[in-house]
């Protein structure tokens, strides 16, 4: 079986990992420019379903199913190609600084124990014990033991080097304008400079999978919108922070050489990845009010990133209606890191055992009528 991933971010590599190991050897990942370096790129690598999420629905379940993937892909990752992706377990904790947030936080905490997830609550003294640097005027916090995070740089290079050394053929500045249809079955793809034949096409395009065009029907009837996230980075000698910290305004990340992400806008300003000043400042701010000696430390680096964003703010997975050799798996929003292995496993599950995981009924492209037009 020949299998063109269209899309060489996060999500378009470890399906094509997935499928590698499920036994298929034909595998093309094309992607419109460096692969990996998007939204990929852009994030801060925070697997946090708890702290992320409101309620306990099927997409917490999702996310925490994958969470629960990570030990062994990062493990067999390392196993395979010397890449340490900088899994940490050190959990997270969500703090408030005002009384309007405690009382949010208290009633979160009070929901996600009343359904048995992994939540502790911790006084203001408890949360100075176990970070020291926090802000003294924090009110509380909820420790989540299970959310951790992940070097999300380092997982991209792992895929890649996954990909290099199995013969998973990776093609940059391939933008794919169209999929090729023929009697309601995908025939290949045709890219910036080459055409592709393909008995199978995974379009993985995140954010720009709305201008995928479907054989001569026009683009793919699916809307997702870019939401830009602007970031800066911190660089400390030493570490000040163990764990990942939501507070109010801002998340704080602290990764193991010493840096410390805090991010992130969250802005519906189209494909503009500028970073700006204001974003800056307010990031600045916020970190400073989580974390006071952040105001000594200097900025090292600022970016942006695209969140794919569909209009329920769902992921979508599955077939398109009408081509039975067309899937989708885009539309990961604010959690395409996590949601990686297991949107990876559950396609390959598909495509080399014909699995049918329960979520593709529920994040099926079908509820926004993606369908070949006839
Ligand atoms: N998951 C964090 C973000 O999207 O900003």
């Amino acid at each position: 079986m020949n299998v063109l991933v269209i899309g060489g971010g996060v999500i378009g590599l470890s399906i094509a990992r997935e499928l590698h190991i499920a036994g298929v050897r034909d595998i093309t990942v094309a992607d419109k420019g460096t692969p990996g370096k998007e939204a990929s790129w852009a994030a801060a690598g925070m697997l946090a379903p708890n702290a992320e999420t409101e309620g306990v629905d099927d997409f917490y379940r999702f996310c925490s199913e994958s969470n629960d993937l990570y030990p062994n892909f990062a493990e067999s990752l390392h196993m395979d190609t010397g890449i340490d992706v900088g899994l940490d377990l050190a959990g997270t904790l969500q703090l408030a600084f005002d009384d309007n947030e405690a009382d949010r936080l208290l009633k979160k905490y009070r929901r996600q124990k009343d359904a048995g997830l992994p939540t502790e609550m911790l006084s203001a003294e408890e949360v100075l014990r176990l970070e020291p640097e926090i802000s003294s005027s924090v009110i509380l916090g909820i420790y989540y033991p299970h959310d951790r995070q992940v070097d999300n740089r380092k997982l991209v290079a792992a895929l890649l080097e996954y990909c290099r050394r199995n013969k998973i053929s990776v093609l940059q500045d391939q933008q794919i304008s169209s999929v090729t249809v023929e009697s309601g079955r995908l025939t290949g793809a045709i890219g910036k400079t080459r055409r592709f034949s393909a008995d199978l096409a995974i379009l993985a395009t995140g954010a720009w999978t709305s201008f995928i065009e479907i054989g001569d029907t026009g683009p793919i009837s699916v809307d997702i919108k870019p939401i830009r996230g602007q970031m800066i980075a911190f660089e400390t000698s030493d570490r000040l922070l163990k764990k990942v910290i939501y507070g109010n305004n801002c998340y704080l990340v602290p990764r193991a050489d010493g840096r410390i992400l805090v991010g992130a806008t969250v802005e519906d300003v189209g494909f503009e990845k500028t970073v700006t000043d204001e974003a800056v400042s307010e990031l600045t701010t916020s970190a400073a009010e989580i974390l006071p000696e952040t105001a000594n430390l200097d900025i090292v680096e600022k970016w942006s990133g695209l969140r794919p964003r569909s209009t329920d703010e769902l992921p979508i997975i599955g077939y398109v209606a009408g081509i039975d050799n067309l899937f989708i798996a885009s539309g990961h929003y604010r959690n395409g890191i996590l949601l990686a292995p297991l949107t990876a496993k559950m396609i390959a599950e598909k495509v080399v055992q014909n699995i049918d995981s329960p979520y593709f009924s529920i994040f099926s492209p079908e509820r926004f009528n993606v369908r070949l037009a006839v």
